[in-house]
């Protein structure tokens, strides 16, 4: 059973074959041809939190690729009303032939997929966000070639994607420089890094503009995740030097590219100059969500295509 739980649940070959086969579903989409190697093919999408991407994305995904989809929330089901998420695997996983879930500990994503008779995605979890980073890379491949070598600067929350963006630099060879307010570290251990990751493929940063010096890809995200709301002031107060702005831009390489997962707070992790300004790609970002999970889906499903 192949899961993707974890952005090393697929070897570095396998994202190979993945980014190909997304960029091949993406010309097509753009073509308005048909892909569809996933009729009469059913998802079910979990949400234990909010998301406008990912939703869109998986559920317009499945659609094009001739399945459909069921949607279920924590309100709308039993999973609200304490069923424990092992029943929910056994009985959802009997009735369609994938499942994604977005929550809130890994270990909820993981309990899931042990009972799961079908392939489960991690649509973003406290620890992870692998299909944000599976477009990231898509979207860094188009723009510029090659990740490997390269170098991604970190800033701001030690959070589920800084740790994604810490598996994947180990699996794919890039460099990752981190400079996060004190007290918001990441975690190598949670991050699944401890122990694994090579010398000098990480670095800390306390300034900022330190962590963006010679990044080919400057990249942030809000500065509250989903779950921890009620830390909102002081993580504003913390994270208030952590705004990447134009300055930080200039330390960066000159053909240096902006990317935020989204959703933005203009003013506070970023400034709007930088999001809206020219090396921002964040909507060819936001985009590729679509066309990468549409290749993960049926790499997971049906194995490499010819
Ligand atoms: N980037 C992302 O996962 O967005 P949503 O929360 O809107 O799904
Ligand atoms: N780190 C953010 C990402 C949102 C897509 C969160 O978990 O809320």
């Amino acid at each position: 059973m192949n899961h993707y739980l974890k952005f090393d649940d697929l070897s570095a070959s396998e994202y190979g074959y993945v980014f190909e086969r997304a960029a091949l579903i993406k010309r097509k989409f753009k073509a308005y041809e048909k892909h569809q190697t996933l009729t009469d093919r059913t998802l079910a999408m979990i949400f234990e939190k909010a998301s406008t991407r990912t939703r869109v994305s998986f559920e317009a995904g499945m659609y094009q690729m001739g399945g459909s989809v069921v949607h279920l929330t924590t309100v709308d089901s039993q999973l609200g009303r304490a069923e424990p998420i092992e029943d929910s695997a056994r009985v959802i996983s009997r009735m369609v032939d994938i499942v994604m879930i977005r929550t809130f500990e890994q270990t909820r994503v993981e309990r899931f997929a042990e009972h799961s008779r079908v392939p489960v995605i991690n649509g973003l979890t406290n620890e992870f966000h692998p299909c944000q980073i599976l477009a990231d890379i898509f979207t860094y491949i188009e723009h510029r070639g090659s990740i490997q070598g390269r170098t991604v600067a970190w800033i701001g929350d030690g959070n589920n994607m800084a740790n994604t963006w810490l598996q994947a630099a180990e699996l794919l060879d890039f460099k990752v420089h981190v400079s996060t307010p004190s007290g918001y570290e990441v975690n190598e251990s949670t991050a699944g890094v401890a122990g694994k990751i090579s010398a000098g493929r990480y670095q800390t940063y306390s300034h900022p503009i330190d962590a963006c010096h010679q990044a080919d890809l400057v990249t942030t995200d809000v500065w509250t995740s989903m779950g921890f709301e009620a830390e909102n002031e002081t993580r504003r107060r913390a994270f208030a030097d952590w705004c990447v702005d134009v300055r930080m831009m200039a330390a960066a390489r000159p053909d240096a590219l902006f990317m935020h997962c989204l959703p933005a707070h203009r003013g506070e992790e970023v400034s709007a100059d930088v999001i809206d300004g020219p090396q921002s790609v964040v909507w060819d970002e936001a985009e590729n969500r679509l066309h990468v999970q549409k290749a993960l889906m049926e790499y997971l499903l049906l194995g490499p295509m010819a």
